[in-house]
């Protein structure tokens, strides 16, 4: 049983559409880790809700991207997208470099690290446009690459910094136009918080000089999350790049890195297209060909790209109730967990699971010919347990649910439980389980198809 959803709680724009033929549900696979098979093990083994994640599928996408692009683009995962410490040992394992943005999240890295026993300071970029001492302070001991947000965090790093030599920093530049996003989650270029406005960067680099010790010796720019297009990212690329020539020339010496963000999109929906990695690869390599100027090394920072894709939630329907020609299927968790879809108006994809399939006669590698009804279907709006009509994470076609049946939402390995508030009704926080590597928690579990 399958389909994509789309949210409609009030205000927000509904995404893709609900489909219905039995081709285009079995088009959906590809949106979730692990197959209905092993949905329903990983209900059975642990307790639900709960999220599930693959760290073989995050150790292929990372080399997959890794092997995609020019070697002096270096990939920093942004730790933000999803915190999970087996993630962050696998990834240390593969020579990722982190983006971190509390002093948390750079605690979280330098665990993993002593972990895989990869003891390598520095490999590390760190940002936020409200950063603490606490934060700044890890982030300096930590050997990262800080982004500075404004003249702010300039003068307190020159004031805490105490060599040797000086402190090299990038600035985090907010572009005046030339970036596209097709949803706002960072906020293109419109008025923001985060760094420096690219119309006040003569006048920041003016600034600077009273604070020899930080030296600004490279360029941040991000601006546009979860696009799809390898075009779209290149034009935001290119619109860093601008930037950074002009910040060269206001410097008067050689940049040594650019970071351009993260922002490399996954689908949602069916029929939604992936990112296409091969091109972003070879796009930016013509691009810095054609960007001579520049020699040094270059930082992007994916997180939903890597991480998404490698998790799913599975919950449990509770009941079933008509109310005024609508379909509500309310389930145990909602928004407390999945919050994304409140947030941005885009949910996740799901997938219903029937709790009457026979545990013991499923095959758990290869659902192709799983049980479905392909005639019977209807819309269900999914509600989530909390005492707020705010508590919505979609709407979606599906088979008949009844009060048991598993409901397993898909990309949800990226700012789903990270993102989650949990504390709000205070139920129980969802277990997260790590499959697919020397993590696994779920003993004996084979797992499905992707
Ligand atoms: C500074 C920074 N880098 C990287 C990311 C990761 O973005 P994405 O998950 O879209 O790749 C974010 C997300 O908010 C961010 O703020």
């Amino acid at each position: 049983m399958s389909a994509p959803v789309s949210l409609s709680t009030a205000g927000a724009a509904p995404v893709g559409h609900a489909e219905t033929t039995p081709a285009a549900a079995h088009d959906d696979r590809h949106l979730f880790a692990l197959s209905d098979s092993a949905a329903l093990l990983v209900a059975e083994t642990a307790s639900t809700p709960c999220f599930a994640y693959r760290l073989d599928v995050a150790r292929e996408r990372f080399l997959a991207l890794r092997s995609a692009l020019p070697e002096r683009v270096h990939l920093a995962y942004a730790v933000k997208s999803n915190p999970g410490p087996p993630l962050l040992a696998e990834l240390a394992g593969l020579g990722a470099w982190f983006d971190c943005a509390s002093a948390g999240e750079v605690a979280a890295v330098g665990l993993a690290r002593d972990e895989v026993t990869d003891a390598v300071s520095g490999r590390m970029v760190f940002a936020g446009p409200a950063k603490s001492e606490a934060d700044l302070r890890a982030a300096l001991a930590a050997g990262a690459r800080i982004q500075v947000d404004g003249i702010e965090d300039v003068q307190r790093l020159a004031d805490w910094y105490h060599g040797p030599g000086s402190l090299d920093v990038n600035v985090r530049v907010h572009p005046l136009g030339g970036i596209s996003e097709t949803a706002s989650i960072i906020g293109g270029s419109g008025p923001s918080a985060f760094g420096v406005d690219e119309e006040d960067l003569a006048d920041f680099v003016a600034a600077c000089a009273e604070y020899p010790s930080v030296r600004l010796a490279g360029l941040q720019v991000f601006s546009a999350s979860n696009e799809l297009d390898a075009q779209s990212l290149l034009a935001n690329h290119r619109t860093a790049l601008a930037i950074g020539e002009r910040l060269q020339r206001l410097l008067g010496r050689p940049l040594d890195l650019i970071d351009l963000g993260g922002g490399l999109g996954i689908p949602y929906a069916v029929g939604s297209p992936e990112l296409d990695i091969v091109a972003l690869g070879a796009g930016l390599a013509e691009l810095l060909e054609a960007n001579a100027w520049f020699t040094g090394n270059v930082v992007l920072e994916p997180g939903r790209w890597l991480s998404g894709p490698t998790g799913v939630y599975v919950t449990r329907v509770v009941r079933v109730k008509e109310s005024r020609s609508t379909t509500f299927a309310v389930l145990e968790g909602g928004i407390n967990h999945l919050l994304r879809p409140l947030m941005t108006g885009q949910s996740f994809p799901v997938r219903a699971v029937s709790a009457r399939r026979d545990l013991a006669t499923i095959d758990w590698t290869d659902d192709s010919g799983a049980a479905d009804d392909p005639g019977e279907r209807a819309t269900y709006t999914l509600a989530g347990p909390l005492c707020t009509s705010l508590d919505r994470v979609g709407t979606a076609e599906l088979a008949p649910l009844q009060p048991g049946d598993l409901l397993v939402f898909g990309q949800a390995g990226a700012y789903g439980f990270t993102q989650a508030m949990t504390n709000f009704l205070s139920h129980p926080v969802p277990e997260q389980l790590w499959l697919g590597g020397s993590a696994a928690s779920v003993d004996g579990l084979v797992l499905g198809p992707r």
